[in-house]
């Protein structure tokens, strides 16, 4: 049995809690532990607690040890809004943007999701995964142990097959992915003029496809007015739901469209961005099952000013939980630290519902609630040391990686090396 003693953490905070995701004042209760140790078995956690009682126990006296003194061992991030496959730069769209155009101004002339589709359509399999392990590399060096991943850059059969293929043949390499269909994000130029058309063959084509070859376990839609309204999202999460998916949705992000309604509605597990949801649809949210899940990095990359409303949303019972969004067009960021520091400085959240929203919330936002998202016993071994004294370090220094370790189900899969003079 392969043992390991992470010890003698200043912090461990564990994210022990109630089993549903945390709402209103439980989202500030971290189980933290002052001068905690962590024994794990087999890449998963036996116990955790304070140092002087872990130490003592038969079991970790074999195991292997791992030095957190001084500093701060949390949950491994679940990063559950991502567009991890085919996230080719666009650079070309990003300066046009600092020259002033908006997102959908660049949309309309060539560029936005659209131009995507072409490197998706074009490039093999092989390098699309090469591209995307890659970025996951870059995820967990950033202290992420799990990550959803959509598709919806290809939007033609074989574009979507070939990048739900990679996020599952990503999955367990080191990080758990959850894998989701986006084929409504947009209309694809050989439906121009027909979106009730793509929604149609997705629904007859796609969606039977993907359920039998079992590619993804959620499908989304971006319900939005430059996508699809919300009479044809809830056409194809109806179908969705029909074949046992799970669902998601693009929410309010660009204007009100109606998806949060829709997403509740159904039972969505998530409902994401919610830039413009009102105070109707907090209080929708803050009555059912559905997550809130904000994407702070959005609005910062598209330089705009308004961001989702995460106190009202905290404080009237809404389920939180943050994800960088990782995509070319409008968040192209691989860091949950700095997801927190936006949340903390631009939308009013304490450090510590940041942290729960970033790892235990995520987790149900994504289905790992059984396995990831907290460090109890019986649950994964997902845990990352930070150099910092203080979890609040974290997002306070934004911009800045403060990972040390990363242990992914027991095994140790990144270690920061040290900078000559600085960390003697
Ligand atoms: O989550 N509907 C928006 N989808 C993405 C943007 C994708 C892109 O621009 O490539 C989002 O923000």
């Amino acid at each position: 049995m392969k043992k390991l003693l992470v010890r003698g953490a200043r912090q461990l905070i564990t994210l022990h809690g109630p089993k549903g995701p945390r709402r209103g004042m439980d989202t500030r209760e971290l189980g933290l532990i002052q001068d905690g140790s962590i024994l794990v078995s087999d890449g998963l956690v036996t116990c955790a607690g304070p140092t002087r009682r872990i130490e003592n126990l038969a079991e970790a006296r074999s195991a292997m040890e791992v030095d957190a003194t001084g500093r701060v061992v949390l949950p491994g991030f679940v990063d559950c809004h991502t567009h991890l496959v085919g996230g080719v730069s666009r650079l070309a769209d990003y300066e046009t943007r600092i020259a002033g155009a908006d997102y959908h101004q660049i949309s309309e002339a060539g560029g936005g999701i659209l131009s995507s589709i072409r490197p998706v359509r074009e490039l093999s399999s092989k390098h699309l995964e090469w591209r995307a392990r890659h970025d996951v590399g870059t995820m967990l060096r950033h202290g992420t142990t799990s990550i959803e991943a959509k598709s919806g850059y290809g939007l033609d059969e074989t574009g979507e097959l070939k990048s739900l293929r990679v996020a599952v043949a990503l999955d367990g390499r080191p990080l758990d992915i959850v894998s989701t269909y986006l084929g409504a994000h947009a209309v694809p130029p050989e439906y121009a003029g027909r979106s009730d058309d793509y929604i149609d063959w997705i629904c007859a084509q796609m969606l039977p496809l993907i359920h039998r070859r079992k590619l993804a376990r959620f499908v989304d839609v971006a319900c939005d007015g430059a996508a699809f309204n919300a009479r044809q999202a809830r056409r194809y999460l109806e179908a969705a739901k029909a074949l046992d998916f799970g669902l998601r949705i693009h929410a309010e992000q660009f204007s009100h469209c109606g998806g949060i309604h829709l997403a509740v509605e159904l039972g969505a597990a998530s409902a994401d961005h919610l830039v413009f949801a009102d105070a109707a649809d907090i209080d929708l949210l803050a009555q059912s099952g559905t997550i809130a899940t904000l994407i702070p990095g959005a609005v910062l990359h598209l330089g705009l000013d308004r961001y989702p409303p995460a106190r009202a949303l905290l404080d009237r019972g809404a389920a939180v939980a943050l994800a960088t969004g990782f995509n070319p067009g409008t968040s192209p960021t691989l860091s949950m630290p700095m997801v927190l520091s936006l949340a903390c400085t631009r939308m009013h959240m304490t450090p510590a519902e940041a942290l729960t929203a970033a790892t235990i919330n995520a987790a149900h936002a994504v289905g790992l609630e059984d396995r990831t998202g907290s460090l109890e016993p019986g649950k994964q071994a997902d845990l990352v040391i930070y150099d910092v004294p203080d979890y609040r370090e974290i997002p306070y220094h934004f911009g800045v990686n403060l990972v040390h370790t990363v242990v992914k189900r027991g095994e140790i899969v990144y270690q920061r090396a040290g900078v000559k003079w600085a960390d003697q």
